[in-house]
């Protein structure tokens, strides 16, 4: 059986590691050999004794877990990470490759195999974004509120007398419904905007939005502007996130609104939107706070580390078996030198001059 590596993360503020002490020890008890990074789940909660229990090597340096056969992590590897691909090596973690060209170029000129955690498909939906879209959709509400705060100072849910704030969720998947309801838990107004309307109907009779609105950039232009916070979570996946919400709508915003833009990771749902991190969140344009972090739940790692984990692990296994497992469907995005998932190598085709 191929060896596992769990590497550190070293994204700006990311605390998040791939794999918890009870899934390691699953995996090792299924016959792997998994070697830790010392301190990759340090900031996560998990020192390297939890890791050493469970059945683990712990390694040094990173260079001893990039070695293994598969190598598994959270984010996207860094330019500085790309020194360790090599033919061989097979890579498990987010990828987001229909919004990083050059990642997916390296990847696939030193010949490295990769599955994206993002695009693994079953019938439930995608089981490995899920985990981190419920967490960031959470998060969404909880710094949309705060940057309100230092911004227009409007509180989501108002006061006697006062009406509530009113926010706007585009994407109302995962992350767009789990924000919705946070908003709605605060008791501000939240319009859901999607283009699946049997999901949009069943939201607004559970009661996580109080309007709803068919997607179209005509049906925003009276939404957005009157919006104190606009949510963006739309997602075709595997594609560059689509631009539904223009440059001019922002602009129609009254001055200290915020929009959080979770979809950045696809390259973003709002055309103001530009990754931002966990150390440097916000920008403005046009007086608006724009928040455009890649790695929300970066900053929950206890509770981020946990959930994926719990999904990551059974299909690292299978990965380590029996690389053509149904439980990896979809998730193939590079093999053999070339991008092998067919949204993303359309979406990447765009981008070639
Ligand atoms: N920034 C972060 O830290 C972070 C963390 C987790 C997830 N995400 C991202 O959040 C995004 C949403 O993820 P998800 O799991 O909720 O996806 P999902 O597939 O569950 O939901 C996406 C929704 O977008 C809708 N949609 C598609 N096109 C649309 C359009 N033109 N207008 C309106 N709605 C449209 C779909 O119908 C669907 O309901 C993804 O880009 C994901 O990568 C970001």
């Amino acid at each position: 059986m191929r060896s596992i590596g769990l590497v550190a993360e070293t994204k700006d503020g990311e605390r998040r590691v791939a794999l918890d002490p009870s899934a390691v020890a699953a995996l090792v008890a299924a016959g792997s050999s998994v070697l830790v990074e010392s301190g990759a789940g340090a900031r996560a909660g998990f020192p390297d004794d939890s890791y050493r229990r469970a059945g683990a090597h712990i390694v040094p340096s990173p260079d001893d877990a990039w070695g293994a056969d598969i190598v598994v992590k959270v984010k996207e590897p860094l330019p500085g990470e790309w020194r360790w691909f090599r033919p061989g090596l097979t890579l498990f973690a987010y990828l987001h490759l229909a919004a990083s060209p050059e990642l997916a170029d390296a990847l696939a000129s030193n010949g490295v195999d990769a599955v994206a955690f993002e695009t693994v498909t079953d019938a439930t939906g995608l089981p490995l974004l899920a985990p981190m879209s419920e967490i960031a959709g959470r998060a969404a509400a909880i710094v949309g509120a705060f940057h309100l705060a230092g911004g227009s100072g409007v509180l989501l849910g108002g006061a006697a007398g006062v009406r509530p704030a009113r926010v706007v969720v585009v994407g109302m998947g995962v992350a767009g419904s789990v924000a919705a309801r946070g908003a709605r838990g605060l008791d501000a107004e939240v319009t859901g905007v999607d283009v699946d309307l049997a999901r949009l109907r069943a939201l607004h009779v559970e009661g996580a939005v109080t309007a709803t609105l068919a997607s179209s950039e005509s049906a925003l232009d009276d939404v957005i502007p009157e919006a104190d916070l606009v949510i963006g979570a739309a997602l075709v996946a595997g594609a560059r996130a689509p631009t539904v919400v223009r440059a001019e709508h922002v602009k129609a915003m009254r001055p200290g609104s915020v929009v959080v833009d979770l979809a950045i990771d696809q390259g973003g749902c709002i055309e103001t939107a530009r990754p931002t991190s966990l150390s440097d969140p916000v920008y403005e344009i046009d007086g608006v706070i724009h928040y455009c972090v890649t790695n929300v739940p970066g900053q929950y790692p206890q509770t981020a580390t946990r959930a994926l984990s719990a999904a990551v692990a059974p299909r690292l296994r299978c990965l380590a078996d029996d690389p053509e497992h149904p439980m990896l469907r979809g998730g193939w995005n590079v093999r053999d030198g070339r991008i092998s998932h067919p949204v993303v190598a359309a979406a990447l085709a765009q981008h070639t001059p």
